[in-house]
C-alpha cells in the first residue's frame, strides 16, 4: 500500500532533553512518522537507550545545552549523520525549587543557564543549518509557570525569558525562512514533577479545567504540528497546552 508521505517523513530534527518526558514523546512522534531524530541529552546513557527503543532513524547525541562547545559538537554530529536540519526543539530542563528567601546563587544560575541560555545557544548553533532548510522551524518549551509559580523565581523568570527570546528569534530569522514558536505546557506527568508533594498536585488539579495532568504525548503532538508545513504561517507565537488552567 502506498500512502501519502507524512509531513515529517525524511525531515531531520534535534530534540534536546530527548531521553525523558516531553522530549522523548516528541522524538517518538517524529520518528514514528519517518523523520530522522537526534535525541540530544546530558544523560548519554538515556539518549542511547531511548534511540535504541524508538528505533527508526534516531541518533543519540550527548549534549549539555548550557555549554557552547557542546552545542557545536552536537550540531556537527547531526550534520554529518543527517546532512542537514529542518527543526530544533529546545526542551531540556531542570528545576531547583526554593523560596525567594532561601534560593542560592547556584540554584538561580543553574536553572537560568539550562532553560534560557541553553535555548539561546541552541538557536545560535542551529541557525545556519535551519536557514539552509526549505522548512526551518524552532520550537522552544516555555511553561505556564512563566506567569508566576511559588518557589520557582528561577524557573518562572527563565520560562518568561524564553517567550521574549522566541519572539525575537522569529523576527530575526523570518527572512531566512525559519519560524520560531514556543509551547507552554501546564502540569505534565513526567519525571520532572515526580517529587511534587500530593497536596500541591491536588491544588493543581483544582485549577485545571480538564481535571487531570497532561500526558507527554499531548504536548509532543503540538510540537510536531508546529514543526510541520501545516504550521507554515505560524511564527512568534506561544501556544498554551494546559488543559484550561483557570488561574491564568
Ligand atoms: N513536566 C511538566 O509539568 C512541565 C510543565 C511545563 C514545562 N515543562 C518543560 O518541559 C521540558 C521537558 O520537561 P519534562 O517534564 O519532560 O522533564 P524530564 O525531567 O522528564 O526531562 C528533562 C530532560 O532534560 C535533560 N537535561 C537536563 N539538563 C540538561 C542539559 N543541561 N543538557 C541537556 N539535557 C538536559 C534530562 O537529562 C532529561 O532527559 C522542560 O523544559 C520543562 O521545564 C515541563
Amino acid at each position: 500500500m502506498t500512502g501519502e508521505p507524512t509531513a515529517h517523513e525524511g525531515r531531520s530534527y534535534l530534540v534536546t532533553g530527548g531521553a525523558s518526558g516531553i522530549g522523548r514523546a516528541t522524538a517518538e512522534v517524529l520518528a514514528a512518522r519517518g523523520a530522522r531524530v537526534a535525541i540530544a541529552d546530558l544523560d548519554a546513557g538515556g539518549a542511547r537507550r531511548t534511540a535504541a527503543e524508538l528505533g527508526g532513524h534516531t541518533l543519540p547525541v550527548t549534549l549539555d545545552v548550557a555549554d557552547r562547545d557542546s552545542w557545536q559538537a552536537a550540531v556537527a554530529a547531526v550534520e554529518t549523520a543527517f546532512g542537514g536540519l529542518d527543526g530544533l526543539v529546545n526542551n531540556a530542563g531542570i528545576t531547583r525549587d526554593r523560596t525567594l528567601a532561601r534560593m542560592s546563587d547556584q540554584e538561580w544560575r543553574q536553572v537560568v543557564d539550562v532553560h534560557l541560555r541553553g535555548t539561546w545557544l541552541g538557536c545560535q548553533a542551529a541557525r545556519r543549518l535551519l536557514s539552509a532548510s526549505d522548512a526551518g522551524s524552532i520550537v522552544n518549551i516555555s511553561s505556564s509557570g512563566r506567569h508566576g509559580s511559588f518557589g520557582q523565581t528561577n524557573y518562572a523568570a527563565a520560562k518568561a525569558g524564553v517567550v521574549g527570546l522566541t519572539k525575537t528569534v522569529a523576527l530575526e530569522l523570518a527572512r531566512a525562512g525559519v519560524r520560531c514558536n514556543a509551547v507552554a505546557p501546564g502540569a505534565v506527568d513526567t519525571p520532572m514533577i515526580r517529587d511534587v508533594p500530593e497536596p500541591v498536585r491536588e491544588n493543581w488539579l483544582a485549577t485545571i479545567t480538564l481535571g487531570r495532568l497532561a500526558r507527554p504525548r499531548e504536548i509532543a503532538e503540538v510540537v510536531a504540528f508546529l514543526l510541520s508545513p501545516a504550521a507554515s504561517y505560524i511564527t512568534a507565537q506561544v501556544i498554551d497546552v494546559n488543559g484550561g488552567e483557570l488561574h491564568l
